[in-house]
């Protein structure tokens, strides 16, 4: 929809939207030559009630919560005390921290869960084969199941589950093929055919990763795969939409850096963790623009 300026403060509107135009979240139009706004295929996704929303993913990255991990990247690297800057600010590792906070359980909950609508939209749309011959399915530290519906939707002869902690999927209540278990990944992932991770990895130091994968290699011990979304930092990007991606990757990396220790790794960072772990091939699809899609195989 158009969005008139209101009279007497095309100043204040030009130069607000100058910025927001520089940004690409508007593009300017004359329309009978008057002077209009419109949104970009950016805004369109965040404008709350889209239905492929990622607002509250925005919001959540916004939050004076996510944001003062940040702030004190230096006191951190300076201190020997803290696992994260997120811990050493909050007094407690982020997954804690948003467990004893319901009003932020609930936003990162449906942050998180924006995201995945988005991009299980795109699996299930155009990477559907990725997931064919499949019977059983888990998604570790799969949130409140966003992903797990989407695929237990579009394949509904799967058996999905959600794994993930007490405060996430305690009394959530599943469908005739998704279930939720509260459990802890480093302790045991329930068997399957595919274990999903999507924004899992990055999440953790290089030891932790090795030890979820260790796990998610026994659950597929019957002979399966894992179907890893994650960032994949690409050292060689050169024309234009790869230096953006790229700038993207770096600063996501300090982003995670902060809040989790966590890291975005490049192809040979994450090999090394694959194979440590004891698996044997890969296939790396950059399927998600940021992200990508990787199968994992024993
Ligand atoms: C970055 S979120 C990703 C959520 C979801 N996979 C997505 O992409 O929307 C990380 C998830 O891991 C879960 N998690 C953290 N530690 C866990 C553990 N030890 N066992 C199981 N899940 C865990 C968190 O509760 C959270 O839901």
């Amino acid at each position: 929809m158009p969005f008139p300026i209101p009279k007497g403060k095309s100043h204040f509107v030009y130069r607000l939207m100058r910025i927001l135009i520089h940004s690409g979240f508007f593009v300017r139009v004359f329309d009978d030559e008057e002077e209009r706004y419109w949104l970009t295929p950016a805004s369109l996704l965040l404008l709350r009630n889209a239905p492929l929303s990622v607002a509250l993913l925005v919001q959540l990255i916004l939050d004076p919560v996510m944001t003062e991990p940040l702030d004190h990247l230096s006191e951190w690297l300076a201190s020997e005390k803290h696992s994260s800057p997120f811990e050493m600010v909050h007094g407690r590792v982020l997954f804690e921290h948003v467990g004893q906070q319901p009003g932020l359980n609930d936003l990162y909950n449906e942050a998180t869960s924006s995201d995945s609508r988005l991009l299980a939209h795109v699996l299930v749309r155009d990477y559907k084969q990725v997931l064919e011959g499949i019977e059983s399915l888990v998604d570790v530290g799969g949130g409140t199941g966003t992903t797990a519906k989407a695929i237990a939707d579009a394949f509904p002869d799967m058996k999905c589950s959600v794994l993930d902690l007490p405060h996430v999927v305690g009394g959530l209540e599943g469908t005739n093929n998704l279930t939720y278990v509260v459990g802890d990944m480093f302790e045991n992932i329930p068997s399957a055919d595919a274990v999903f991770l999507k924004w899992i990895l990055h999440d953790w130091d290089d030891e932790e990763c090795v030890k979820i994968l260790k796990k998610c290699k026994e659950a597929i011990s019957g002979g399966g795969k894992v179907i890893i979304i994650d960032m994949v930092v690409d050292a060689d990007g050169t024309d234009i939409n790869n230096e953006i991606i790229r700038e993207t990757h770096l600063f996501a990396d300090i982003a995670v850096l902060a809040y989790y220790n966590g890291k975005e790794r490049t192809e040979k960072e994450l090999a090394k963790l694959f194979f440590d772990a004891g698996f044997t091939t890969f296939k790396i699809t950059p399927a998600f623009g940021l992200r990508s899609l990787i199968e994992l195989y024993p």
